[in-house]
């Protein structure tokens, strides 16, 4: 398997707290993979710790051949990888434009590559000159992915993007995640399981900040045993 990003046994304190024991993670180049697990398991934490926003203590975290343990966060996202954060980290009392342009690299836009996001997004065309703020939480999360992918990156972390989104709205995300997968890896950190498989090729499952399944999402899926046993109670009231 080529992998694009690979954890080797990462280890994370947050304070006093040990938070992720020895995470180690394959992630395919293409498509869309998915790290399952309930509330407090180490999703944001594994996300947050990739990006060198919280630094490992043990263990190697390697993109594309290249040990970005250690980096900056800065060099991490110049590198290639893009983050988008559960709380989004748009600016509410800038336009969608500026939120845009904050995004790219030298505040010009490649117009090409503007058309085909505005296309995946229309709602972002139609409030160009409007403050984000003013935007409903589903146009909020389609900026937010508008700027992760307004320049080219190689893999996108997207945390928890339909968390309190309508049924309508994840459907239509889950058509844009398909269409941007094409260019680009996905590593989404879900709880919600029907979005996750409807996506997913493959899947990590993280428990208490270790992770406790790997395998093909197909798999997963097909076995209603194996989703109860590793997903337990949180994950299958979302079914
Ligand atoms: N800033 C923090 N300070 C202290 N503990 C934290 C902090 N962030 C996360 N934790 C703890 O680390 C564990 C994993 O959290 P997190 O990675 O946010 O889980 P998830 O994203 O899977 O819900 C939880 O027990 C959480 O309480
Ligand atoms: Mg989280």
């Amino acid at each position: 398997m080529n992998a694009i990003l690979r954890l080797d046994d990462v280890h994370t304190d947050i304070g006093q707290y040990h938070v992720l024991h020895g995470i180690s993670l394959d992630v395919p180049e293409g498509g869309v993979h998915v790290l399952l697990g309930r509330n407090g398991a180490g999703k944001t934490t594994t996300l947050r710790t990739i990006m060198g926003l919280w630094r490992a203590r043990r263990g190697a975290i390697v993109f594309r051949h290249h040990d970005i343990t250690q980096m900056r966060t800065p060099d991490v996202a110049r590198f290639g990888i893009a983050y988008v954060p559960e709380n989004m980290g748009i600016f509410g009392g800038l336009t969608v434009e500026e939120n845009m342009r904050l995004a790219t690299a030298t505040g010009v836009f490649d117009q090409a590559r503007l058309q085909r996001v505005l296309a995946l997004f229309p709602a972002m065309e139609k409030f160009w000159t409007k403050q984000a703020f003013a935007l409903s939480g589903g146009q909020k999360q389609m900026l937010a992915i508008s700027r992760a992918i307004i320049e080219r990156r190689d893999l996108i972390l997207i945390d928890e993007p339909t968390k309190g989104l309508a049924p309508a709205i994840i459907r239509a995300m889950i058509d844009a995640f398909r269409e941007i997968a094409r260019e680009t890896t996905i590593l989404l950190v879900e709880q919600n399981f029907l979005f996750a498989r409807s996506l997913g090729s493959s899947v990590a499952v993280i428990d208490d900040g270790r992770i406790i399944h790997r395998g093909g999402m197909a798999e997963l899926a097909a076995d209603e045993a194996l989703q109860t046993r590793l997903l337990s109670l949180s994950l299958a009231a979302h079914q």
